[in-house]
């Protein structure tokens, strides 16, 4: 069990890690009363963030943790990779772009479905993404 308030690192090397934070996020977004419809924005985004970490990372991990401000709570939940970094990130968060076989909708549509969206990342070096939904 963790503890109340606690961070859970996971790690992000399978589709299954995947689902493991999907859940986990979920968890956190109803103890944080986030409603069904904002929950479902914050597990989406996350998922779409792990995915990115597995895919273009090559693996990953994954923070997840409640937070609380000025009496406020959310969830925040971050994906931190040592892959390939991203050369262009304004290009990256054009709904659209894919470097891959995907649909390129993932980077940016997870930025609109969050309150709080913070990428860091450097060529050679790795991509962090960190996303915050708050309960209205
Ligand atoms: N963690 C990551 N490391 C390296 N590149 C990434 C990462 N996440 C996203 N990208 C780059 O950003 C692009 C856009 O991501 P996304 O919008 O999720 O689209 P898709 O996953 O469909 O390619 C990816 O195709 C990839 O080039
Ligand atoms: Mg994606």
């Amino acid at each position: 069990m963790t503890a109340p308030g606690a961070a859970a690192t996971l790690p992000i090397q399978s589709s299954d890690d995947v689902v493991r934070v999907r859940q986990l996020v979920r968890s956190l977004a109803i103890e944080a009363k986030l409603s069904l419809v904002e929950q479902t924005k914050v597990i989406t985004a996350a998922s779409e963030l792990a995915r990115n970490t597995l895919v273009y990372g090559g693996s990953g991990i994954a923070t997840v943790e409640p937070v609380e401000r000025n009496g406020r709570r959310g969830v925040r939940a971050s994906f931190a990779d040592s892959g390939p970094g991203i050369p262009d990130v304004a290009q990256a968060l054009t709904d659209g772009y894919t470097s891959g076989n995907g649909l390129g909708l993932g980077l940016g549509g997870a930025r609109r479905l969050v309150d709080e969206f913070d990428l860091t990342t450097a060529v050679g070096a790795g991509t962090t993404v960190t996303v915050t939904k708050w309960a209205r």
